[in-house]
């Protein structure tokens, strides 16, 4: 049964604002994707009303998911800034008008406290995954862009350091416990040719983990040091979400060459993402960039592309902030089926468009570590 743009439409007239006006009548849609019985859109309301909204935007989902035949429903809650008049409008540059990457300066200041820290022995260049908020695609970014590296022809490990939630034992379908060396140390399970570690291959998968401050520190230092990387070009580290006081002890006592803050268009998830940026800043590890994810929605029969979510803010914020655009990572069913199913894209679809992208991002990262890496 194939759902219609209408069907959309008529079970949100029955969706009430928080004003109490329908959701159709109140100027907030975005232009509705129906495909397959896959629903898509965007809710774009005012920053300082985004609460107000979260519940209105849950009930939209749900009176979406209730119409016969449909399969999915992706509804994104987005806010705009209101433009400031006085100033001008940003210059809106297309590709071509991001600074170079050379152009990047990492943070200037006193001496960097990774100086201190010890590096992993036969490991180029430990660089972290990061955002300021949760569920905007880290986890799926750090292997993709892990397994993009690797077709680079670099020696790539990925570490979950996601210690509250780790999801690489899905996104990679491993299942087995590492094996300990002579020296009791964990050996990395390889798959896809990286070297993989998390804390999810040691507990069992519906563990509830509970990690008092300190433990927090030493879990993730065992998973560097307690496991045999072997020669690494590149270390991904896939961080937990959010910048509280787990993950600044984090970027401070792992030794980061940089890290790489993913974000979505919207608006809110910007304001996380400069979250991000400031808490790297205060530990003095370069940023090597802003990716955004779920950039926009590519039809999976047709690939037309709709920027559903308010597309490019993430390029325009990274200019305003003067770090890198790394590039933009389209919101697709095959992205999220294939990180359900433990085959990431880039290993599984290795000619398709999204291998691609992430190549190209890890060609922009790979060019902003090239002395780190060309020294190992
Ligand atoms: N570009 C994309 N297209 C479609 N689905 C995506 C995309 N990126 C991520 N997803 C899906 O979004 C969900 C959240 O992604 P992911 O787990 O990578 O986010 P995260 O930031 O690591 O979350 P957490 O903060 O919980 O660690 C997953 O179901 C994933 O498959
Ligand atoms: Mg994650």
């Amino acid at each position: 049964m194939s759902v219609t743009q209408q069907q959309v439409l008529d079970s949100l007239a029955r969706v009430m604002s928080p004003s109490g006006v329908a959701l159709t009548d109140a100027k907030v849609l975005s232009e509705i994707a129906v495909t397959d019985g896959k629903v898509f859109f965007s809710i774009n309301v005012d920053a300082a009303e985004a609460r107000a909204w979260e519940s209105v935007r849950a009930q939209a989902e749900a009176a979406v998911r209730a119409i016969p035949g449909v399969t999915t429903a992706m509804i994104a809650l987005t806010a705009e800034r209101k433009p400031d008049r006085a100033a001008p409008p940003p210059p809106h540059r297309r590709a071509g008008g991001v600074p170079p990457a050379s152009a990047h300066r990492p943070p200037q200041g006193g001496p960097s406290p990774m100086a201190r820290q010890a590096e992993i022995p036969g490991v180029a260049a430990v660089i972290a995954v990061a955002s300021g908020k949760g569920g905007v695609g880290k986890s799926t970014t750090a292997l993709n862009l892990a397994l993009g590296l690797r077709d680079l022809g670099l020696r790539v490990g990925l570490l979950d350091a996601d210690i509250y939630g780790p999801s690489v034992p899905r996104l990679t379908g491993i299942r087995q416990k590492p094996a300990l060396n002579d020296d009791k140390k964990m050996i990395p399970i390889v798959r896809f040719g990286l070297a993989i570690m998390s804390i999810g291959f040691l507990v069992e998968e519906d563990t509830a983990m509970i990690w008092r401050g300190p433990m927090v520190m030493s879990a993730i230092t065992q998973m560097l040091r307690d496991v045999v990387w072997g020669r690494l070009d590149v270390l991904v580290v896939d961080m937990p979400p959010g910048t509280g006081d787990a993950q600044l002890t984090l970027a401070q006592n792992v030794p980061l060459k940089g890290a790489i803050i993913i974000s979505t268009p919207q608006d809110l998830s910007l304001i996380d993402a400069r979250r991000g940026l400031a808490m790297f800043k205060k530990v003095n590890v370069p940023v090597l960039g802003i990716v955004e994810n779920m950039s926009y929605f590519q039809c999976p029969n047709c690939g037309t592309r709709s920027d559903i979510f308010g597309h490019g803010g993430a390029r325009l914020e990274a200019e305003k902030l003067g770090v890198p655009f790394l590039g933009e990572v389209p919101l697709h069913m095959s992205i999220r089926a294939t990180s359900d199913a433990g085959t990431p894209v880039v290993d599984s679809e290795p000619d398709g468009p999204h291998a691609a992208v992430y190549r190209a991002i890890g060609q922009k990262v790979r060019e902003q570590l090239q002395g780190v890496i060309a020294a190992a």
